[in-house]
């Protein structure tokens, strides 16, 4: 028997003015977004924003359905905008905030594993790492340098080959 111990590298900053210039103003975008989140069922806004390579910003929010398991996530919303008006265009970074209309959050919420799994897939399909910023409606920033690192020994189309 062997044991392998898995490290991610997290960063963690306590104010977004530590954060690069891009990174603090995508984090912006996210917070913006979280206007457009549906989420009359869950009270639950999610915001995110991704940067492509070509530099475009664009952003999603949650979408719920009263039809509970059709509810799409920030992220998923967001990556599949971002697919559909720049196809082929590498996502260098996306950046996902939440607030609750029942409590104020003071950490960031991770993506759930269906987005995580989608972050992964969006990395290998363009061959790019994604960095990931998180943060609460306040408190600490994280950031991590890819996506696949939110998710290790993921499932992947390496499988199917
Ligand atoms: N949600 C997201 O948008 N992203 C996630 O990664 C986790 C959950 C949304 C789905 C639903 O509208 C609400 O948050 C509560 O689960």
């Amino acid at each position: 028997m062997t044991e392998k111990l898995l490290h991610i590298a997290l960063r963690i900053y306590d104010a977004q003015k530590e954060l690069s210039a891009p990174d603090a103003e995508l984090l912006q975008e996210a917070k913006a977004a979280l206007s457009k989140s549906y989420s009359p069922y869950s009270k639950f806004e999610v915001g995110a924003a991704v940067r492509l390579v070509n530099g475009a910003v664009l952003s999603g929010a949650n979408q719920e359905n009263a039809a509970y398991p059709m509810c799409l996530c920030a992220e998923q919303v967001t990556l599949a905008t971002a697919a559909s008006l720049h196809p082929g265009v590498a996502i260098e970074s996306i950046a996902i905030t939440v607030r609750s209309q029942l409590k104020t959050i003071t950490e960031p919420a991770s993506p759930c594993g269906a987005c995580r799994q989608v972050l992964c897939e969006t990395e290998s399909r363009h061959q790019h790492s994604i960095r990931v910023i998180l943060q609460g409606e306040t408190g600490q920033i994280f950031t991590l340098e890819r996506a696949g690192d939110l998710m290790p020994l993921s499932f992947d189309g390496s499988f199917l080959e």
